[in-house]
């Protein structure tokens, strides 16, 4: 049997996760929206891409929860987005509330769901999710880091004229400008970075990875990133559903690693049939770990002011 996924919102990142799914018929895709037909119509026209692509996955539109019940998995995408000048974290208020209502909605139909949260401020929407949904810790997880790492490969891969298959590397921390790239653990092709690049240039590439969301809201002016933010969503999803155990930087609950208790923040986790299935404890040095706990004080701010 398919498995089947709910994705709320029908804007670039929603419909585009839903893309990205059908074409690699991961699943039969709903996605549910405040706005009356655009994703019905959203939907209907990706269904209708169906014969062209040779997928057979069934895709929907609705503004109905109950079309979304039981699905196996719920990617929260719905929001306001950024605008040029504003801080993810000037989303945090309006859009807990988007969260906590979809949440309640979408874990009341699909109880037995694993919920990945793109909503931004990213870790503490994951956290919200977390408590409203009052799942286990394995069930609920953020897609940031996947996509801060995809341009910090983008970039160190361009810079070097390599493949980007070759870069290796994740970045720790909330999804937001205290985001902590680790260029110790960054390789290329299982050589390490600072033997190929002078440690400015890395420097500069870890300022751009920083304001990369900002980067492209900026040219965009109207929305924020969608193509890349919604493949990290789909390697997520496929690590899930595909069981492959593989091990990715995504937001997740903190129970005392890193030092961090009670906490979603960013770290190498391994994604399986059972969504998190480890936390990857890492070293780190004195100097990143502080930059690490950094980041965390920025998400726990906002999780103080939402009391979640
Ligand atoms: C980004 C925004 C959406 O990183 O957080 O693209």
């Amino acid at each position: 049997m398919r498995r089947k996924v709910t994705v709320v919102g029908s804007g670039n990142v929603g419909a585009t996760v839903a893309h990205r799914l059908a074409d690699k018929q991961l699943a039969d895709v709903v996605m549910v929206d405040i706005l009356e037909g655009v994703p019905q119509g959203k939907g209907l026209d990706l269904f209708q891409a169906g014969p062209v692509e040779g997928y057979d996955v069934r895709i929907k539109g609705t503004n109905d929860y109950a079309d979304t019940s039981n699905s196996d998995l719920v990617v929260m995408t719905a929001g306001y987005p950024r605008k040029p000048g504003m801080s993810r974290d000037d989303l945090l208020k309006a859009n807990f509330e988007v969260v906590k209502s979809a949440m309640e909605k979408a874990v009341k139909y699909s109880p037995d769901s694993i919920l990945i949260i793109v909503t931004n401020p990213l870790d503490a929407m994951a956290q919200a999710a977390f408590r409203v949904s009052g799942f286990s810790k394995n069930r609920v997880m953020g897609m940031a880091g996947i996509l801060d790492t995809a341009r910090y490969r983008t970039f160190i891969a361009e810079a070097l004229n390599v493949s980007v298959q070759n870069v290796q590397g994740f970045v720790l921390g909330g999804h937001g400008d205290a985001m902590v790239p680790v260029p110790r653990y960054t390789t290329v092709a299982g050589i390490p970075v600072s033997e190929l690049m002078p440690k400015q240039q890395l420097d500069q590439i870890i300022e751009r990875t920083r304001n990369g969301g900002a980067e492209i809201v900026n040219l965009l002016k109207a929305g924020s990133a969608y193509y890349a933010p919604s493949a990290a969503v789909v390697e997520m999803i496929d690590a899930i559903f595909n069981d492959r155990k593989k091990i990715l930087p995504c937001a997740a609950y903190l129970e005392g690693e890193y030092g961090i208790n009670g906490l979603f923040v960013g770290v190498p986790v391994k994604l399986g049939a059972r969504g998190i299935e480890q936390i990857i404890e890492i070293e780190l040095t004195p100097e990143e770990q502080a930059a690490l706990q950094k980041s965390a004080a920025a998400v726990r701010e906002l999780a103080d002011i939402i009391k979640v």
